[in-house]
Order: C-alpha cells, then structure tokens, then sequence
C-alpha cells in the first residue's frame, strides 16, 4: 500500500482539509503515515494569507526536492491556497511538484494519483459553489483524543481589500446541519470532549432547505445538545454579523464556551473602511459591550494588521485604544502583507515601511502581553472547570487543560486523564499560563 505523509500549514481550516484528505486516500487504498522517511507521496496543505506563511512553504518544498533527488519515485503535491493561487506556476517554480490541488478539489485526488503514476503532472484547482464534503468522516490527525475540529462551511465573500482568502477559497457556502450534528456526536461517542465549529465567517452559516432556514445560533445549539458534557467552541466571527441572538445562545447554553474571537483588524475607522470590513470602531464597540453585557465572564481574543495602506499614527494609536478599551485576552497580530490581486493589492500603495510596520507591531505586541497579564491576574483565587487536554511538556508531574473561557492552565498529575473535567483555583500565572490547584 502507498504511503501517504500530510503536512500542514496555517490556520485551523487547513487542519481541518487535511483530515478531510486524509479521509479521502485512506477511502481509495492509501495508508496514511506519520513519518516522512516512509511516504511514497508528501502532501503539503498550504497557506497564503501573509508572504511569509508563502515563503515558508516553498523553503519546504526545496527541502523536499533534495529528499526527491534521494527517492525519485517520491510525489509530492502542493494543496491548498497556493495551489490555488499559483496553479501552474508551481510546477514552473519547482521542478519537483507532481500535483496541484486547490481546495474544492480534493476529492480528485485518487485521480491525480493515478494519473502522476504514469509519470505525468495532475492538477485540478477549479473551485466550486457546492463542495462541503458534507458527508466525508475526517480522518483525525495529530489529535489528543479530546479536541476536534468541524469545518460547518468553506469559502468567503466579504472582500476585505488585504485578504486573499475569497480568491483562493471560493464562494461561501454552508453544510447540511444534519451531518455537521452527526459528526459532533460520532466523535462524542469516540471520547471527544471539545469540538470547534469552523468557518471563515460562521456568523453566515445559513442552510435553506424547504423554505426554512438554519443560521448559526440554532446550529451551535443543536450540537450543544448532543451533551452536556460537549464543550463547543467556534471561529471565526465577523463583526459585522455577530448577532444578538449568537450571544444570547452562548450564555444560554452552559457547554458553548465563553470565548469568542472577534477580529478587530484596526481600531480606526478610516482604516477598516479602506479595509472593506463594513463596521466602524463604534460598531465593533457596540458589539463588544454586548457580549460583556449578556456574558460577563466571556473571554475575547482579535487579529490586528498594522501599517496597512495609509496607516497614520493617529491611526495606529486608535487601534491600541481600542484594544485598552476591550481588555483582549489574547491577540494574533500581524504585519501587513500586500497579496497579490486583492483589492488592496489594485487600489492602495503597501507605503508603510517595514521597519516601521515592525516599530507598531512591536507596540501592539508589548500591549497585548501587558493586557494578558491583567486579564490572568484578575483569575487569581478564582474556580474553574477544566477539561485535561494533555501532559505539561516543560514538567513530566504537571498536567493542562482549558477553562471554558480558552486559557491554558497547569496543575499537578494526580489519578486524572485527559478527557476528564476537573475544577481548578487559580493560585498563580504568567500572562501566557494559568497555574492551579485542583479543588477537592
Ligand atoms: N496581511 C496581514 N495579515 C492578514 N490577514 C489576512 N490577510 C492579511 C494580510 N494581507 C490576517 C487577518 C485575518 C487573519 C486570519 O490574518 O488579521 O483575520
Ligand atoms: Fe479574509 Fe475578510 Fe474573509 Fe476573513 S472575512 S477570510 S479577513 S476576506
């Protein structure tokens, strides 16, 4: 049986197609493999949100021509977003790519596999406005057991003029509820303790069927339902369409975790309506104080780009105020990445200088770090439930799980498994960690 080794790169979406590929081989005769040494074929899901992510998967592919030069009967194949952004320029740009792949397209891979058997190149990066693999069973890959994630739709329309995504993943669409509720109960009854619906806006999520319509508040309740014991998680959201409705499910619904990512972007006005994001600081705001309203003890974590076109510094410190008023418990934070074709890419010149877009970033960080540590001292002498996800790898006696609100924390082994829930007092932290004790 041919050998098949997947890699991964970016974010929680690429993990969840790479399971979804690996369903795929497995289903056509091909066994998957951990261990580079061993694979006939070497995937790679790829990412091209930021140049860097980019560049980091082409210095992989060079590695993997030397392994080729080795083994010439190896194949490799780019998946993903650079597939679908560079298709044949892959090929061109690296003499050892076989297969292409873009992202609707996954389930011609037995196909391209036979067809570069033959010694030919395969590509296939035609995108489609149906394909959700609604009915495929992910084969789960670097899992703990515990965590799971559920694609619910693929594909973007918003257009944020800096983003990529919508050009390389397609047209928004969303997946039967029925199969996303049956996937979320299999894996309850494998032992799975947490699973995080996943979508590049779910607040869109939206199945008609019949004239009746399922949006993604009724969605997340029906597979709190499938038991309390459940913890469901959920990313990403967009501003502009978190409802009230979402919120008040979430504090609802005791297994729906108090945690919501909500990607600021900037903390100006002028910047986010140059960034297509159709919200202005205020309405972020309005959203914000809602969440805090209906849900006091709920965690919120953001993405923020600096030195995107025409940033100022008035700008810039809009966005350090907002994150002031917020109080984000965590934050991915970024350079700004001119990409190209985007609208951004046509309409506004990428002028803030490197050093200075490092210069914010660096602020913008060391602002973040600050509001973390706050937000870890304010648990300090408080209660929470933890599910144990794994053994502490700085501390062989130590174990960690999360609290409902995604912090990490650390606590002493005792007669537990990952799986269980636990209640733990905050006694200490650092402002990436909680550290605990478990309450008797
Ligand atoms: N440059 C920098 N960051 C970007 N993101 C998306 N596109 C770009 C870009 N061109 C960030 C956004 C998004 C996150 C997934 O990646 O913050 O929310
Ligand atoms: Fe990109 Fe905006 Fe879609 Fe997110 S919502 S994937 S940032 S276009």
């Amino acid at each position: 049986m041919k050998k098949v080794y997947i890699e991964t790169y970016g974010c929680q979406m690429n993990q969840s197609d790479s399971e979804i590929v690996g369903a795929i081989v497995e289903k056509n005769g091909y066994e998957l493999t951990t261990e580079l040494s061993d694979a006939d074929i070497v995937f790679v899901n790829t990412c091209s949100i930021r140049e860097n992510a980019e560049q980091r998967v082409k210095n992989r592919l060079n590695e993997f021509e030397h392994l080729k030069k080795k083994k010439p009967s190896l194949k490799i194949g780019v998946l993903g977003c650079m597939a679908e952004r560079l298709k044949d320029e892959l090929f061109i740009e690296n003499k050892s790519v076989d297969i292409v792949v873009g992202p609707d397209a996954y389930r011609d891979i037995p196909n391209l596999l036979d067809e570069v058997s033959l010694g030919v190149k395969a590509a296939n990066v035609l995108l489609s406005e149906e394909e959700t693999y609604s009915e495929i069973i992910p084969v789960r890959l670097d899992t703990n057991g515990v965590s799971a994630f559920i694609s619910i739709m693929r594909g973007c329309e918003n257009f944020c003029s800096y983003c990529v995504v919508p050009f390389t993943r397609g047209k928004e669409r969303s997946r039967d509820y029925r199969t996303i509720v049956k996937e979320a109960q299999d894996l309850f009854d494998k032992g799975y303790r947490e699973i995080t619906l996943l979508g590049q806006n779910v607040n869109s999520y939206n199945w008609i069927e019949d004239g009746k319509k399922t949006n993604f508040a009724q969605l997340m309740k029906m597979v709190a339902e499938v038991s309390p014991l459940l913890r469901v998680r959920f990313s990403t959201s967009h501003p502009k369409d978190i409802s009230q409705e979402l919120i008040q499910t979430i504090a609802a619904c005791s297994n729906i975790c108090n945690y919501i990512h909500l990607p600021v972007q900037s903390g100006s006005t002028n910047m986010l309506k140059k960034m297509n994001r159709k919200y202005t600081r205020e309405e972020y705001i309005q959203k914000i104080d809602m969440i805090k309203k209906y849900i006091p003890d709920c965690s919120i974590s953001t993405d923020i780009i600096t030195g995107f076109s025409g940033e100022t510094l008035l700008d810039h410190n809009e966005t350090l105020s907002i994150m002031d008023y917020v109080g984000y418990d965590y934050a991915f934070m970024f350079n700004y990445s001119q990409r190209p074709n985007t609208i951004a890419a046509k309409k506004y010149p990428d002028d803030i200088s490197l050093q200075e877009k490092s210069r914010r970033l660096e602020q913008i960080i060391e602002k973040q770090r600050e509001l973390s540590f706050q937000s870890n001292k304010r648990d300090i002498g408080k209660e929470f439930e933890v599910l144990i996800e794994g053994k502490s790898k700085r501390s062989e006696d130590k174990l960690y799980g999360r609290t409902s609100q995604n912090k990490v924390v650390i606590f002493n082994k005792q007669d537990l498994k990952i799986g269980d829930y636990i209640y733990v007092i905050i006694t200490d932290c650092t402002s990436a960690t909680l550290i605990g004790e478990i309450k008797m």
